[in-house]
């Protein structure tokens, strides 16, 4: 059975929040502004995309690596990527530096590692937890860890590789490590998944779908569902009675005629999600010029902290 979604965005209480979606639906723009709006509600932050992307640039980070980088007072990004988290696990779980680079240079151990199901997701996982167990100066490094997933196909591995992977160690230290990490995915306390879409009939039609899978087969707390690139409203009910006068093949008149279509298909995806979940999806506009201009990632991050009741 389905469980409630939060009506709010728990920006200022939640440990871990995972975002994920379809492909280009705008997930590490709408990391990028999470990150923002918590930094501003003084959470100390560190937003961590899985795979290279664009997320250090929209943060102006000037590069980014596995290890955290600091791009404001609050706030930091880091990029996972499989490989080098495998390297990491090994290293810490083999103190041994030239034991570790031998196992790591072996092909068998390299196609092991490639052929273990949810493998490199785990690991993923734990450099997560790491940065969330991590302190200084007696608390928190972090207060909060946000993670751009991978799209749906992707993410789906990697948030239930706990669970898969349980299957195949039940007792010993990684048993216990894949009871930690499914505790940490599990605890509505700590983690919420967010899933973001386009106001489209596919990609909200592919959303409930992971909605279902995230919720009901895994067991996740999913937040909200974050309805982005919602064209504005332009036009008054005025305005478009007097449109119907009008020359319908001016080009002006074709151009106010398609907002307006996409307006509508938008508020009718707006009102599928609502009625389904039985919550309403935050809506971002969609922006012009596009949000990693001057400004467009702010603007996100102002919506986004009035949705979670921390601006007026
Ligand atoms: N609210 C918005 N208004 C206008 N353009 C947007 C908006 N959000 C995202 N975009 C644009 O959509 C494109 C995809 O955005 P983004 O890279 O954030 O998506 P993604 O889901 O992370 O993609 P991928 O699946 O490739 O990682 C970018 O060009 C971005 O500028
Ligand atoms: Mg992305």
């Amino acid at each position: 059975m389905r469980r409630a979604v939060p009506p709010r965005l728990p920006l200022a209480s939640q440990r871990l929040i995972v975002i994920t979606g379809k492909g280009g639906v705008g997930k590490t723009t709408v990391t990028a502004a999470f990150a923002q709006a918590a930094a501003a509600a003084r959470r100390r932050v560190l937003a961590v995309e899985v795979g290279p992307g664009r997320l250090g640039t929209l943060l102006g980070a000037a590069t980014v690596s596995h290890e955290p980088t600091r791009v404001g007072p609050r706030l930091a990004v880091a990029r996972l990527e499989s490989e080098a988290v495998l390297g990491d696990f090994v290293l810490s779980a083999l103190r041994l530096r030239l034991l570790a680079r031998r196992l790591l240079e072996s092909t068998t151990f390299q196609v092991l590692a490639a052929a273990a199901p949810g493998l490199p997701e785990l690991l993923v996982l734990h450099r997560v937890a790491g940065w969330l167990e991590e302190r200084r100066l007696g608390r928190p490094a972090y207060d909060l860890v946000l993670l751009d997933a991978p799209a749906s196909g992707h993410s789906l591995p990697l948030l239930a590789a706990p669970r898969t992977l349980g299957a195949l160690a039940r007792f010993g230290p990684v048993a216990t490590l894949l009871r930690n990490m499914e505790r940490m995915l599990h605890d509505p306390a700590t983690t919420l998944v967010f899933l973001v879409t386009t106001p489209e009939e596919l990609a909200v039609r592919e959303t409930l779908e992971l909605h279902q899978e995230l919720d009901v087969g895994l067991g996740l707390s999913v937040g909200p569902p974050i309805l982005n690139a919602v064209p504005r409203r332009r036009f008054t009910p005025t305005d478009v009675a007097a449109l119907a006068a009008l020359d319908p093949d001016d080009p002006h008149v074709v151009a106010a005629r398609f907002h307006l279509e996409r307006r509508r298909q938008a508020q009718a995806q707006y009102s599928t999600l609502r009625r389904t979940l039985g919550v309403s999806p935050v809506r971002l506009p969609l922006l012009f010029p596009p949000p990693e201009t001057s400004g467009g990632i702010d603007a996100l991050a102002t919506d986004l902290a009035r949705a979670a009741g921390l601006a007026a």
